[in-house]
């Protein structure tokens, strides 16, 4: 494999294994500036970017609870807790939010693979500044409670909570089936 190529491979580092320090200011404008080249089919740039950092995961971390307690009136201590613990377990998230607009040319699905491409370009660019990450969903990112409190309007979709920070662990990359498992030839 080529250097080049070497600087692309990546992997997700588990939420809680992202410590300080997270990407700064800089480096996330960084980070967001090559989000931003995105394939994107009629430049709408289907999408934007909410940061979260310090004091306001634990804001997020009060709406996943209240989230989880409207969905779920009986839930338990324990998922409860589990629920509070997600958004203080890395320095930094990016919400990835898909904005679709309606288009006779441009389908909504278009528009969701150019938001999930920027969200892959935060993790290769995070990755290739040495930061570790991990795409996130879960109910919380179809929940009408999270989505109201962070502001996202209807024709809004959240694509992924993206955590970052520095890896603590070297974990190991999945080991994937060959290529060839994948490809064919036409002709
Ligand atoms: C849209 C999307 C949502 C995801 N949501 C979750 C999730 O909620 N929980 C989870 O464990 N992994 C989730 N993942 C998968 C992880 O981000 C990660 O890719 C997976 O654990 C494989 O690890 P790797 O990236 O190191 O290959 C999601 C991936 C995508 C693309």
């Amino acid at each position: 494999m080529t250097d080049a190529l070497h600087h692309l491979k990546r992997h997700s580092t588990p939420a809680k294994a992202l410590t300080e320090p997270a990407p700064s200011e800089t480096e996330l404008e960084s980070i967001l500036a090559i989000a931003l080249s995105a394939p994107d089919h009629g430049r709408l740039y289907p999408y934007r970017f909410i940061s979260i950092r310090g004091d306001a995961r634990y804001r997020l971390s009060e709406v996943f609870v209240q989230a989880t307690r409207l969905r779920e009136p009986d839930v338990d201590a324990t998922y409860l807790a589990k629920q509070r613990e997600k958004p203080l377990r890395s320095p930094l998230i990016v919400v990835v939010v898909a904005r679709l607009e309606e288009s006779e040319k441009i389908p909504e699905i278009e528009q969701m693979l150019s938001a999930g491409a920027a969200a892959h370009n935060v993790l290769l660019a995070a990755n290739a500044m040495g930061y570790g990450s991990v795409w996130l969903t879960g109910a919380n990112a179809y929940d009408d409670h999270v989505r109201a409190e962070l502001e996202i309007a209807e024709h809004e979709r959240i694509v992924g909570f993206i955590y970052l920070g520095t890896p603590e662990l070297d974990i190991p990359p999945r080991v994937h089936p060959p290529v060839a498992d994948f490809l064919s030839s036409w002709d």
